[in-house]
């Protein structure tokens, strides 16, 4: 058994090939930069969804022991519909090269037959593959990504169009264990999972605690859902990723995210990482 992780430089991949390689499981990592922004010791290769001439190359790496892909972690590159990528190599993947089953990662609104993930969902459903859907809520390290740091480093504000929404704010590690649970045991999950934080926040709960790791004040200032659009388009940001963005907050501005569950402690045997944990581990990103 070998498992690919598509998405291979990014949060939940890196965090996964950490899971496998101390338990021994031969992985590789594929994203379009490969090895060059890979962890260091790690397996990876050049792939790119968008080029097909790429798919291949996962397949002829050769594992230390032999070993064939018969699993993949699918995530989705940042293009308009997606799934159609994905879906073809899901047939790729498993007609040409046997791969038995494929973790998604996904979002809150996914659905069966939605665009979006819920494209490659019901593909998978449709082809009856083996197959697990991670619903992840909001990462924490969104809020040690580049520039949400930079805006609490340099100007102590968190921005945002949530408002007062709570949001079960999740560890990609926890995301990652669950989809290490999902790719590796020996039954398929076959169903989705909501992967969620341990507690329900707003973002200005979120700030008073990052200000309590801090020792000095963060705001969270709140804007309106054009404001956010607007703020995120003079940043660089398409037009389609801002939109995409400030909607999503404007949903949860409207309690769209708020809910708890305790599926990580249920697929993993043990709780999910609070936010004042993450923050007091993470604190040098914002000093
Ligand atoms: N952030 C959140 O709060 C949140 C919440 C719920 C769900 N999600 C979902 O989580 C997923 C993101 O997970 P993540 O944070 O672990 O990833 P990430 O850190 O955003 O990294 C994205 C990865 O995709 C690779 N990539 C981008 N375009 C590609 C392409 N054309 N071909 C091949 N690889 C490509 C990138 O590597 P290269 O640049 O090297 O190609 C990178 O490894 C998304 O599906 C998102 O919808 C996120």
């Amino acid at each position: 058994m070998a498992i690919l992780l598509t998405g291979g430089t990014g949060k939940t991949s890196t965090r996964l090939a950490s899971f496998l390689q101390n338990e021994n499981i031969p992985f590789l990592l594929a994203s379009r930069r490969g090895a060059s922004a890979a962890p260091a010791g790690m397996p990876a290769v050049k792939f790119d969804w968008l080029d097909k001439h790429t798919w291949q190359r996962p397949f002829q790496h050769k594992f230390a022991d032999g070993s064939a892909i018969s699993a993949v972690y699918l995530m989705e590159p940042l293009v308009p519909e997606p799934w159609v990528p994905l879906n073809e190599f899901i047939d790729y993947a498993s007609k040409d090269h046997g791969v038995k089953r494929f973790v998604l990662i996904a979002g809150t609104s996914s659905e069966p037959g939605k665009p979006g993930m819920g494209m490659v969902w019901q593909h998978l459903l449709d082809r009856g593959i083996d197959f697990c859907v991670l619903r992840p809520s909001w990462f924490m390290q969104n809020l040690t990504e580049e520039a949400p740091a930079f805006l609490i480093r340099d100007h102590s504000k968190i921005y945002s169009a949530c408002g007062d929404g709570q949001i079960p704010f999740i560890s990609a590690t926890d995301i990652a264990a669950v989809a290490y649970r999902a790719l590796t045991d020996a039954k398929s999950h076959n169903c989705d999972h909501r992967v969620l934080g341990p507690e329900l926040l707003t973002y200005d709960q979120v700030a008073e605690k990052l200000s309590a790791v801090l020792g000095r004040r963060i705001e969270h200032v709140k804007l309106s859902r054009d404001e956010r659009y607007q703020s995120l388009v003079s940043a660089g940001l398409s037009d389609y990723y801002a939109g995409f963005l400030s909607d999503l907050e404007e949903a949860a501005s409207m309690g769209f995210e708020t809910s708890m569950n305790d599926m990580v402690e249920q697929v993993t045997g043990r709780p999910p990482k609070s936010l004042s944990m993450f923050a007091q581990e993470n604190r040098e990103a914002w000093v």
